[in-house]
């Protein structure tokens, strides 16, 4: 077979030639591996944190449909259940993850695939794809439990201003990706490829997801919807890995090519982040206008605030708020480890504890 493709052109796919060069760990990368090895051998194994990731979040396989609605039907049911701002609240949290849950997938597939070409971490991001899809499935399978309106829930993401603004900052990264042909080797593309990986893994999984966690979590805490909440616990324990492997993956883009890591794109960053907590201080208070379950505004802004700290500090970037955080309790939550089954219903636990930082 002669020669298909130019080794040195940019290529996601990879093109093969017949040759007795054996890939070498030590030179691949995370990203524009075309121009230096093959990109289809997962082994040798460079990024082992990337393969550990995809262990782990095969270790954790779980399918919505496992899960009984049937007290959730129940209590659905009832008309002294819930009050109307607790119902709200819930709709408005289905409401916002029945779309952001596709829009991550689709970015994973149509944008970070097609630019990350290193084989270990497309290994981790295939994995991710199809847990996306069974986080859209869920919410999917809820909504059809609990006999909701799914054109008022799936269409809240284009009716509701809040939930547009957040959908809106993550969508406008994966456009930006698909629109323009992002050339890797420049200094401005790489920026802008870290900005989408942000927007999404950061921001999106990292930050804009959390009130909906902890407003629902707080429902399982008082053994209401149980079986949405025990599903909730199980997207949350996925969207920590996926955040982290996330966050690392963003860490090695930078350390592999420094010269991206501007001062003027670390502030860009930190403004961003920032702006995302005002749009999820925005959401909170759509949710909760007079609060339910002892939850507020006030209290999920602490919270945000607090998350929003800490994934600032894994990008190496300071701290912007200082806050405390209200609810220690989402930490046993996440942790599995120590809780192996919070809400009591099934026992499932990580296999692999280094992986729950969060
Ligand atoms: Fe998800
Ligand atoms: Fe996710």
């Amino acid at each position: 077979m002669s020669e298909i493709r130019n080794p040195d052109a940019p290529q996601c796919s990879g093109g093969i030639r017949m040759t007795r060069e054996r890939v070498c760990a030590d030179n691949k990368r995370i990203i524009l591996n075309s121009r230096t090895v093959d990109v289809n051998q997962l082994v040798p194994i460079k990024y082992k944190w990337a393969w550990h990731y995809y262990l782990d979040a095969c270790a954790n396989h779980w399918m919505p449909t496992e899960v009984s609605m049937q007290r959730d039907i129940e209590q659905w049911k009832n008309p002294n259940a819930f009050t109307p701002d607790e119902r709200h609240v819930i709709k408005r949290n289905l409401g916002f993850f029945s779309t952001a849950e596709t829009l991550v997938g689709n970015n994973i597939v149509l944008s970070i695939y097609k630019l990350v070409d290193n084989p270990e971490c497309r290994q981790y991001l295939l994995r991710q794809a199809f847990e996306e899809a069974i986080h859209v499935h869920t919410f999917q399978y809820i909504v059809e439990s609990l006999s909701l309106d799914e054109t008022e829930i799936f269409n809240m993401y284009r009716e509701n201003q809040a939930i547009y603004e957040k959908d809106e900052f993550s969508m406008s990264c994966t456009d930006g990706i698909l629109d323009e042909q992002v050339d890797l080797t420049t200094s401005k593309g790489l920026q802008k490829f870290v900005d989408n990986l942000a927007a999404f893994y950061v921001v999106t999984e990292g930050i804009f997801f959390y009130s909906g966690f902890v407003t629902l979590l707080s429902f399982g805490r008082q053994n209401r919807l149980p079986g949405t909440c025990e599903q909730i616990q199980y997207i949350l324990r996925d969207e920590s890995i996926h955040m982290n492997f996330g966050i690392q993956l963003i860490n090695a883009i930078i350390e592999e090519n420094p010269h991206c890591w501007t001062p003027e794109f670390a502030a860009y960053l930190v403004g961003r982040i920032k702006r995302a907590v005002e749009l999820e201080v925005n959401y909170a208070q759509e949710c909760l206008p007079r609060g339910v379950l002892g939850l507020n505004v006030q209290l999920l802004r602490e919270y945000v605030q607090y998350i929003a700290d800490r994934r600032l500090e894994k990008l190496r970037l300071p701290r912007q708020y200082n806050s405390g955080n209200p609810f220690p309790w989402m930490s046993e939550v996440i942790d599995l480890k120590k809780e192996k089954n919070f809400f009591e219903t099934r026992v499932t636990e990580y296999q692999t504890g280094g992986a729950l930082e969060w």
